[in-house]
């Protein structure tokens, strides 16, 4: 059946494959739900925004993402209000973002009120996917991709949009054990690491298998000269609480800008706590943890929300933290973008678009 609703066209299934889905067991990022968008870009502009049933694409073998790797994406989630309406959090910042990847790997920009639709279509449309337990989500992964027919290096002129949506459960963010990463790097300040961008993921594998082989869950990011400057933890930004102040990475172009990160920072300056974006160097650390003012070090991410860390390697080195029991401010934030996604706290800046 095909309808129009704005301009977005939308197919919807036959026969949906819900029934088939045990929300009580879901396993992280293998089910999707039944629709998706699609638009493509082609001769200067975005065209044929459609919402279709969820299926595979067919590809060309010279599609320029294939070999120069013009690929970015986003990782955002929809949840359920108390009484049923689907929420987003900060759509908005999500299409900027992926607008400013696409900037930097040279690719088109998506309209970010077309985004916001899009999104807001599909969620309404698939809204049933939406697991309704406290702390479940519909993860919605938009991305963008080169597909020009060609071989030689240079921006593609078409381009693919997609979003799709996979239901997922709640995220039980058990401490994660870290080491400082010596060897490898992520990106550099005029580098992409700014840039939600394919590449990026692919270059962490390696480094991320190492650590895992050492027993490690993760690696800490670092820079600056002589690699002395934290930057993020595998997928997350940092924050440390040393003696009753916060403390994150500021960003310098190799940092993702993190939307998690960016509403904490606000949540603790509504509340009074005390909040400083600035160069921290491993070395700062080391001192805090030997003198036991090191109070708190988690990552925060669209995934995991909060995820504290237990034990920090830094050469031959192991700090281990204090228990995440008695820990105030990483549980706290938590608590808060928990909350919000139930829309059970209020809401002051509007985070939140009801669909
Ligand atoms: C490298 C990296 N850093 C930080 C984050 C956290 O960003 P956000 O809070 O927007 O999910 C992510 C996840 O998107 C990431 O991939």
């Amino acid at each position: 059946m095909t309808t129009t609703t704005s301009s977005i066209r939308v197919e919807r299934v036959q026969q949906s494959r819900l029934d088939t889905v045990n929300f009580n067991d879901l396993p992280f990022g293998k089910i999707f739900s039944d629709h998706m968008f699609v638009s493509d870009y082609r001769d200067g502009e975005w065209t044929d925004d459609r919402i279709i049933p969820f299926g595979h694409f067919t590809m060309h073998p010279a599609s320029m993402v294939l070999h120069y790797g013009q690929a970015v994406f986003e990782g955002m989630k929809a949840s359920l209000h108390e009484d049923g309406t689907p929420l987003l959090l900060r759509p908005d910042e999500h299409a900027k973002r992926i607008n400013a990847s696409a900037r930097r790997m040279m690719m088109a920009e998506f309209p970010e009120d077309r985004f916001v639709e899009a999104i807001s279509q599909l969620v309404a449309l698939d809204k049933d996917w939406i697991p309704p337990t406290e702390g479940s989500a519909l993860y919605l992964r938009p991305y963008m991709y080169a597909t020009d027919e060609f071989i030689g290096v240079r921006p593609s002129e078409s381009y693919r949009f997609c979003v799709f949506t996979a239901p997922v459960g709640p995220y039980y963010a058990k401490p994660v054990r870290l080491v400082v990463e010596q060897e490898y790097v992520r990106a550099v300040p005029g580098g992409t690491g700014e840039a939600k961008a394919a590449g990026n993921y692919a270059g962490s594998l390696l480094p991320a298998h190492l650590a895992q082989q050492r027993g490690f869950d993760q690696v800490v990011w670092m820079g600056g000269p002589n690699r002395k400057q934290i930057q993020e933890v595998g997928t997350m930004n940092i924050f440390f609480v040393i003696d009753g102040e916060v403390i994150t990475p500021a960003t310098d172009g190799a940092i993702l800008k993190g939307i998690t990160r960016k509403m904490f920072i606000q949540i603790l300056k509504d509340r009074g706590i005390p909040v400083t974006e600035r160069v921290i160097e491993i070395d700062e650390v080391v001192a805090a943890s030997e003198a036991g003012t090191l109070q708190e070090m988690f990552g925060a991410g669209t995934a995991a929300v909060v995820s504290h860390v237990s034990e920090l390697q830094y050469k031959d080195k192991l700090m281990t933290l204090p228990p995440v029991e008695g820990r105030k401010i990483g549980p706290m934030l938590k608590r808060y973008i928990d909350g919000l996604r139930a829309g059970k706290v209020e809401d002051p800046h509007g985070w939140i678009v009801r669909v």
